[in-house]
């Protein structure tokens, strides 16, 4: 049986106004990005938030991952952001997260999902289809390499 499935998770798309929801947003990206991998709090808080599009997964109303979409060059949509809470992770929920942000972005505008993926995390995202362009990279310290996903 699908374990996620007993779970009952469930995913809220909202804009960067919606205050409370970002709330949950921002908690979520400082314990994983802040706390746990020693982003620096002035990399993590950009002036990106209010443009984006973001996404909550609740598990039993507790929201447990989270993920930002904004557009970005001609024809293509970044996303950013994605994490969620360590006891939540391995139960296939950050795939079903992303596999609710790449439905969205298919019914949008952008025929191109590109993002900047941590070299330790690359094969999540290749499995959702994502392949590796050009050279990995240090962003915040941390080793990126681009990804990108025709929609
Ligand atoms: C990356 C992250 C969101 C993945 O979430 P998750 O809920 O644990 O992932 P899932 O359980 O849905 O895994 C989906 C698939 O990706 C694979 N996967 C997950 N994490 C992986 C990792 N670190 N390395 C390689 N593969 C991984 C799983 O094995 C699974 O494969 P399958 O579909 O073939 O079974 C989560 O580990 C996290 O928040 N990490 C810390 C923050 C971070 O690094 N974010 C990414 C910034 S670019």
């Amino acid at each position: 049986m699908d374990p996620v499935k007993n779970f009952s998770p469930r995913i809220e798309r909202f804009p960067g106004s919606e205050a409370a929801k970002m709330a949950h947003c921002h908690r979520i990206r400082r314990v994983v990005f802040c706390d746990e991998q020693g982003v620096a709090a002035d990399l993590e808080w950009d002036d990106q938030d209010p443009v984006s599009t973001h996404y909550l997964l609740y598990l039993n109303d507790a929201p447990v991952a989270t993920a930002r979409t904004r557009p970005y060059k001609p024809g293509e949509a970044k996303i950013e952001r994605v994490a969620a809470l360590k006891p939540a992770r391995g139960q296939g929920l950050g795939r079903l997260l992303m596999e609710r942000v790449l439905a969205d972005l298919k019914s949008s505008s952008a025929t191109e999902a590109v993002l900047n993926a941590q070299t330790a995390v690359r094969d999540f995202y290749t499995r959702l289809g994502f392949v590796p362009v050009g050279p990995d990279f240090i962003e915040a310290d941390i080793p990126h390499v681009h990804m990108r996903l025709k929609l």
